[in-house]
């Protein structure tokens, strides 16, 4: 096992160079697999209050016996929190369930364009950051627009963006869009929830570096400069996720991965609507 890189934020600050996703699982789950995974050499944690696991996320970082300090914990405004008044209030009771001062990355879950409250929230999240009660803020699911409305009404730039991508929706649009702003891109369904596997690119490329299909896709997220956050309940697997280091794919291979065309599996930024 490598040792993880880490990649940096345009706010000074430093991520590891890959996380552990904590969606679905329940509070006791959360509890078991971030306890492990921490033991192991996790340093990023990623939760959100809409997965209702925040408690369990909490307990799981108390029990593995790594210092605070060592650990980053993301999480997320609800859409029914979004507003000034209403995310300072989120970010309290966040605080509260995980058991924690302070977040080391706060993101606004979904930009939710109907209810047209991202502005406010994001306002908020900035006032979070002054006091010290979050290090870094940022975004998920914001298109390349609503970012620029973010910076155009307040002056700040996100930290990161939160995304849905995988080989089968690579986001290369998007990726250009958060480099010019200088903004971290961080992959969420990194895996494709596991259902891109099994692709001859893929399984290939597996073979020839003697890895698993999993450590293919998250290596081809890091090439791309992208920090995936792969959810894994079982110890196997999230140790095959951190070991992703120590190879690297070759330019063709990183095509042809690319090239893999799939289904968007989440919500469409523009439509979607969480609460
Ligand atoms: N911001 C957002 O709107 C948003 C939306 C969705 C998700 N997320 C975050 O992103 C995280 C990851 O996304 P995701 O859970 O949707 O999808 P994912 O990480 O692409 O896939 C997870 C699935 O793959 C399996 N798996 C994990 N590692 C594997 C490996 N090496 N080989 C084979 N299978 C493997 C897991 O099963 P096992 O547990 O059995 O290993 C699980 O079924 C979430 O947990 C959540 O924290 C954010």
């Amino acid at each position: 096992m490598t040792t993880t890189p880490t990649l940096p934020l345009n706010d000074g600050s430093r991520l590891p160079a890959v996380g552990l996703g904590t969606y679905p699982m329940t509070d006791d789950e959360a509890a078991t697999a971030v306890a492990g995974a921490l033991r192991m050499g996790y340093r990023l944690v990623d939760t959100a209050a809409k997965y209702g696991n925040e408690v369990g996320v909490g307990r799981g970082i108390a029990a593995s016996g790594v210092p605070r300090a060592e650990v980053l914990v993301t999480s997320k405004v609800r859409g029914a929190d979004q507003g000034y008044e209403e995310t300072l209030r989120a970010c309290e009771q966040t605080r509260r369930d995980l058991g924690l001062e302070y977040l080391d990355l706060y993101l606004i879950h979904w930009p939710l364009p109907r209810v047209d409250k991202y502005v406010d929230t994001w306002r908020a999240l900035v006032q979070l950051r002054a006091d010290g009660l979050v290090r870094s803020i940022g975004v998920s699911n914001f298109t390349a627009a609503q970012l620029d409305r973010l910076v155009a009404e307040t002056g700040v730039t996100p930290s990161v963006n939160q995304v849905e991508l995988h080989p089968g929706l690579p986001q290369a649009e998007l990726l250009a869009a958060h480099a010019e702003r200088g903004i971290l891109t961080q992959a969420w369904s990194p895996l494709g929830r596991r259902r891109l596997l099994d692709h001859p690119a893929i399984v290939e490329a597996a073979g020839n570096h003697g890895v698993s299909p999993g450590q293919v896709v998250l290596s081809w997220h890091h090439q791309r400069g992208v920090l995936p956050i792969p959810k894994s309940a079982d110890p196997a697997r999230q140790r095959e996720n951190l070991d992703i280091f120590r190879f690297a794919l070759h330019e063709p291979e990183m095509e042809r991965i690319t090239a893999i065309a799939g289904p968007r599996y989440g919500g469409d930024p523009d439509e979607h609507e969480e609460f």
